[in-house]
């Protein structure tokens, strides 16, 4: 039973949006949105230590080089600070010709005369006036009706319109924010918007900006875009107005309400880089980038590189990124489990540069965001085979056959419990060479000598036996059968081979070999393996190994001692 404090009747659901009709659904996105960065604004406002003149300089570079267009960059007429760094971005002429900065205020004349004074000098800004329309705020904190509401907003419109006058030589856009819309009936919202338009006079060469927020996302993504869709289907002068979104994630919906609002008509996007902003946050402008990266979209912003974003929001905002943060968190490329690992080792194999990206577990190229393939497979105790020989064949060149992947695997997952966590290639390889490779000790193969007659090999071997030296020799198809019958004849030990595999290892005269090889000696299966020169060798030589692996090499001499006697 629930406890008497978690009580969910307490909430309400959303109003369903009617009156209209639904077209959002079988909608896709094929091109990016207006993208309009609120780092500066919205972001800044939330710190708990606002951003100092340095920070919020490298931040505006970072928000210029990835290519956003359109920068809040303050609430000049409420904040020094920001009338401050207006200032600097105007008289150091640091705003590109192709941007354009805009800037909060609310709809009161003297903050909106203290705007325009800070933009004085701009060559072109959008003036973003606000006002709370929710029947909230209206009747609990206000205690005002529609129409009151609604003057403030017309009247806001109007002191913008008065001194935009005032400065003729910028360009200015106008952009007007029915606060807390998603808690506005939206009919009332579309009749205050309305309004200001009919003060603006916008037209479909000079439109304005109406700026849709979820200043407190209360429903789910789909009522969102169908707030958007009523809301473009019954504006008058739609073709006037430029539809912008500025989603928050108090449910954790920031991005998807954004992204179907592009579906319901929305044209622009507000939000932050990695989501900063107020409570739960602002929408992450680069995850709905890469989203849309991902169908094939243009995003039309440069984000090929990720770690300088992160590393420059870090360090401006002083909030740490979660290593799963959609796209470009550090584990999100990142496959521990094995079935995971060994789907995507297997695809990434039949990956050809020309076609289309098609890899399990892999939603894009990590290399697209100049991540490698150095972190995409991990071995841990949770890891099967599909790890460990992605990453012996990535860093050494060893493709170890499925027998003793499956021998590997316990020794590799043993390890990582012992050292509590992941294990590294060099340790992985490391573990495979001291229990598979074991050609030296108690026997050693010194030198070899092979003569051909028809079908058949005779193969003479010169072998170290715990320092005593001794010839071997016998007869078979292939060096490896011939000698596998010298022990055999010397020792009388059964000796077959149950599974063998053999690769050249490097390129040109780097050029090595490592055999496999899985021995029944007796009754007893056991595998071996060595690297070499040549294949011949290596298979010599892995043979070795599965005999002293046995336990059974001595027997070589005890024979030799036996028929000597
Ligand atoms: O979240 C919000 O409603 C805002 C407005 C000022 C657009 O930030
Ligand atoms: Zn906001």
């Amino acid at each position: 039973m629930a406890s008497a404090h978690f009580n969910h009747r307490k909430y309400q659901p959303v109003e369903p949006v009617t009156g209209f009709t639904r077209t959002w659904p079988d909608r896709r996105v094929t091109e990016a949105p207006i993208w309009a960065s609120v780092d500066l604004r919205d972001g800044n406002q939330a710190l708990l230590e606002p951003m100092n003149v340095a920070q919020k300089q490298r931040l505006w570079h970072l928000l210029v080089k990835l290519g956003i267009k359109e920068i809040e960059i303050g609430f000049p007429s409420a904040s020094q600070p920001d009338y401050d760094f207006t200032r600097w971005l105007i008289e150091e002429n640091q705003i590109p010709d192709d941007v354009r900065v805009q800037v909060l205020v609310q709809a009161r004349e003297e903050l909106i005369a203290k705007t325009f004074e800070a933009l004085k000098g701009v060559k072109q800004a959008v003036v973003h006036v606000y006002n709370s329309t929710s029947r909230i705020q209206r009747e609990r904190v206000f205690g005002m009706d529609r129409d009151a509401i609604k003057s403030i907003a017309v009247q806001g419109a109007g002191w913008v319109k008065e001194y935009a006058e005032k400065y003729p030589d910028t360009d200015w856009t106008f952009q007007y924010s029915p606060e807390s819309f998603t808690s506005t009936e939206v009919d009332y919202a579309v009749e205050v918007c309305d309004a200001v338009m009919a003060v603006w006079q916008p037209t479909p060469e000079k439109r304005c900006i109406l700026n849709l927020p979820t200043t407190v996302e209360v429903g789910p993504p789909n009522h969102f875009a169908d707030q958007v869709e009523y809301f473009c289907q019954h504006l008058n002068n739609r073709d006037s107005a430029i539809i912008s979104v500025h989603t928050h994630n108090d449910r954790g919906g920031a991005v998807a309400s954004a992204e179907l609002a592009l579906m319901a008509g929305a044209d622009r996007v507000e939000g932050t880089l990695l989501g900063n902003g107020e409570r739960t946050g602002n929408m992450d402008i680069v995850t709905l980038a890469i989203n849309l990266y991902s169908q094939g979209v243009d995003p039309q912003l440069d984000l090929s590189n990720p770690d300088e974003i992160i590393q420059t929001c870090t360090e401006c905002t002083g909030l740490p990124i979660h290593p799963r943060h959609p796209w470009i968190g550090e584990l999100v490329y990142t496959a521990f489990s094995g079935s995971h690992q060994d789907a995507i080792r297997k695809s990434l194999k039949q990956q050809h540069e020309d076609e289309p990206w098609q890899v399990a577990y892999l939603p894009i190229d990590p290399a697209d965001l100049g991540r490698d393939y150095q972190a995409v497979i991990r071995v841990n105790s949770q890891s099967g085979k599909g790890g460990m020989t992605f990453l012996l064949e990535r860093d050494f060149g060893i493709s170890i056959p499925r027998w003793l992947q499956l021998e590997l695997a316990p020794l590799v997952q043993k390890k990582s419990e012992e050292q509590g966590g992941e294990l590294d290639s060099q340790v992985i390889h490391d573990l495979l060479i001291k229990h598979f490779v074991q050609d030296t000790s108690p026997v050693s193969l010194e030198g070899y000598r092979i003569e051909r007659s028809g079908d058949n090999e005779t193969l003479s071997a010169d072998i170290q036996v715990e320092g005593e030296s001794l010839s071997i020799a016998g007869k078979g198809k292939g060096a490896m059968a011939a000698f596998i019958n010298a022990w055999q004849t010397r020792t009388g030990l059964a000796i077959h081979v149950v599974d063998y595999a053999e690769h050249a290892m490097g390129e040109g005269s780097d050029v090595a070999a490592a055999a496999y090889v899985q021995l029944n000696v007796d009754g007893q299966r056991v595998s071996g393996m060595a690297v070499d020169a040549d294949t011949v060798s290596a298979s010599l030589k892995a043979v070795v190994s599965g005999l002293n692996r046995s336990g059974q090499a001595t027997q070589l001499t005890d024979s030799a001692a036996r028929q000597q006697a």
